[in-house]
């Protein structure tokens, strides 16, 4: 095929379809995450020039675009640097605590694989994915879907996954203003006091129990003392959020990875009246991971 300006082999093109991911889930962090039915989709394809990058929002057209760079991580350990294309959508919002650089990460990653023949293993895609988003709490999600819970062993990802309740809805709620994840984990200790970590252990163990045993009235223990309470200054509005939820019956909150976004969880469906400024998605879990398609 001939496109304007350059020839795009459209013979083994793939599209890579990775969703929004939530980490944390209150004390999980940089652990457990969940995978949401809100995507990114990504085509992939060579073609006759370096690099041709297509997409109607403002992100990098040049080198320095996320996928691209995943997509070299991979070329580069493989030996083999492929002229490429890249046509992204995005529907994840930035900055926003959705897990959208995971989504990029595992985009590019699995999207390179694809186009070099998949010389790499699902371990090894996470391992990788891990290592450039920096924690396994968005990326095993984004690849394996449900809910899962992740730990960094000799070098390598260990995880698991469960598929979480089919009863669960969960609204996220999202303000007009971004919170990039260095800023929100700039505001974190360096060090807990043994309380905080007990208050906090407990939870997370709990509630990822809740999630295996499909004990959706025990995921109200959703809490911590690691990294909420001093993320909640840089989001305003997020007592005003926590309350709608709250008046709206919700069964627990928690601050969608490093924010700003705030998830509310319901047994049914609500009726959940934000402030003015942020905007309402109801959503549920993606069970099943990233979805490769030959186009
Ligand atoms: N676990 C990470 C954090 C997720 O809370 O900072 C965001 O990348």
């Amino acid at each position: 095929m001939t496109c304007v300006g350059f020839a795009l082999y459209n013979f083994g093109m793939k599209k890579i379809r990775v969703s929004a991911t939530s980490a944390n889930i209150g004390a999980g962090f940089d652990c457990m995450g969940l995978a949401l039915n809100l995507y990114n989709e990504i085509t992939v394809g060579e073609c006759d020039e370096k690099l041709i990058i297509k997409t109607d929002k403002n992100l990098p057209k040049d080198e320095t675009n996320l996928v691209y760079v995943s997509m070299k991580k991979v070329f580069d350990l493989c030996g083999r640097t492929p002229n490429v294309y890249i046509e992204q959508i995005n529907n994840i919002p930035v900055a926003s605590g959705l897990g959208s650089s995971a989504a990029c990460v595992v985009a590019g990653v699995v999207g390179a694989n694809e186009l070099l023949g998949k010389p790499l293993g699902e371990h090894e895609i996470v391992d990788l994915c891990t290592a450039l988003d920096g924690h396994p709490d968005n990326v095993v999600p984004a690849i394996k879907g449900g809910v899962t819970a992740g730990v960094i062993m000799d070098g390598h990802v260990e995880y698991i996954k469960c598929r979480a309740p089919e009863n669960l809805n969960l609204f996220a709620a999202t303000p007009n203003f971004e919170l990039h994840t260095e800023k929100s984990r700039s505001v974190l200790p360096e060090s807990y006091s043994r309380a905080d970590v007990v208050y906090s252990l407990s939870r997370a163990i709990v509630t990822f129990a809740a999630l295996v045993n499909s004990d959706a009235d025990m995921l109200k223990v959703i809490d911590d003392k690691l990294h909420q309470q001093y993320r909640k200054p840089l989001i305003k509005g997020y007592d005003e959020v926590v309350k709608a939820f709250g008046d709206a019956g919700a069964i627990s909150h928690f601050l969608s990875g490093a924010g700003p976004t705030i998830i509310g969880l319901f047994k049914s469906d609500a009726s959940v009246k934000l402030p003015a400024g942020w905007t309402l998605r109801k959503l549920g879990i993606e069970r099943d991971g990233v979805k490769v398609s030959v186009i």
